[in-house]
């Protein structure tokens, strides 16, 4: 079958984190950890904690920073796609809810997507195969999680990973090759419930680390193979923040040196859908847009995995 790539084009990121720390010393006073194996074993030194704030308000504030960043005339947004696993309850979705809080009274079509850490590709994927149909005229899509509301903090094996942030992205639809985005998203249904969250999140670790070395590396080849592109192309990628070692032993497995990775997991820890936009909203902040090329690579519980790449 022949790959029709979308063309989307990319017009901002932003990002939005809440201000209360919770540092490793916080939780070698909840459960029997300590700083030295966090950092060692996750690479993790601070994660931030949404205290009264919803997943929604989070995300609409990502947002902002988004449209602030550009000027965005938010007329124009009618696809408004929401990546998270920890939305504000389960109906209505939050993505109406932020189309409320943006105060956009116009036709926007909204809705949340629900694949784990790979939320946000998959997001994306969705985006810009509707923008391609020429009926949306600017989509936004969010990762936002609050995951600290479902951490357990009686578990070592969990509560030392994750945290709370939103990342927005918007994209119009684009017609010029130029503007070719590649996508591969996967899913894999597992039974043996190795990452769940029913009230709190439980995870068999050791699984999930084999399956995500494994599951980038074949997203990053898959999506770079489609592309037709070679790694040196591509000026940064952006993996999902999960376990500096992952990423490790995926750069020592594919040979794509660490200095390609962007990482932020240090300040953050593994924000779920959050993490992919949030570390773009970061490129953005820390880069002079110019036409790069990024890779954004996932995986997450479900088990879930994917790979896009992106021209700025
Ligand atoms: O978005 C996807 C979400 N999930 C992930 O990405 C998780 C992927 N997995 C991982 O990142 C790693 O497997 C972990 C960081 C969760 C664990 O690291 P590990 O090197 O696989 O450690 P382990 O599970 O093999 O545990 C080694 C030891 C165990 O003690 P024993 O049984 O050897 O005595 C654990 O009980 O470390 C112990 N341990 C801890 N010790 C201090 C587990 N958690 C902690 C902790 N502090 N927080």
């Amino acid at each position: 079958m022949n790959y029709n790539p979308s063309k989307i084009k990319v017009i901002s990121a932003g990002k939005y984190v809440p201000e209360t720390i919770i540092t490793n010393e916080d939780l070698e006073k909840l459960v029997e950890t300590n700083d030295e194996w966090i950092v060692s074993r996750t690479g993790i030194k601070r994660r931030h904690r949404a205290v009264d704030e919803l997943t929604s308000e989070m995300a609409t504030k990502a947002a902002k920073n988004a449209i602030e960043r550009v000027n965005y005339d938010v007329s124009k947004i009618d696809l408004i796609i929401m990546a998270t696993i920890t939305g504000d309850q389960m109906t209505p979705s939050t993505a109406n809810f932020i189309q409320a809080q943006l105060g956009l009274t116009h036709h926007v079509m909204s809705f949340d997507i629900n694949a784990a850490c790979t939320g946000f590709v998959y997001g994306l994927e969705v985006a810009a195969s509707l923008l391609q149909t020429g009926r949306f005229r600017a989509a936004l899509v969010i990762g936002g999680e609050t995951l600290t509301k479902i951490v357990d903090y009686t578990d070592r094996n969990t509560c030392v990973l994750f945290g709370d942030a939103a990342g927005a992205m918007i994209l119009e639809p684009a017609f010029h090759e130029h503007h070719n985005a590649y996508f591969f998203n996967a899913a894999r249904g597992d039974t043996n419930s190795t990452l769940t969250v029913v009230n709190k999140i439980k995870m068999d670790g050791k699984k999930v680390y084999q399956f995500a070395v494994d599951a980038m590396e074949q997203a990053i080849h898959k999506v770079l193979d489609d592309a037709k592109l070679d790694i040196s192309e591509i000026d940064m990628i952006i993996p999902h923040q999960a376990n500096e070692r992952i990423i490790q032993s995926v750069s020592k497995s594919t040979g794509i040196p660490m200095e390609k990775f962007m990482l932020n997991l240090a300040e953050y820890g593994n924000t779920s859908a959050a993490s992919i936009p949030l570390t773009i909203a970061e490129y953005f902040d820390q880069n002079e847009i110019k036409g790069q090329k990024i890779l954004l690579v996932g995986f997450g519980g479900g088990f879930t995995w994917g790979s896009a790449i992106l021209q700025l």
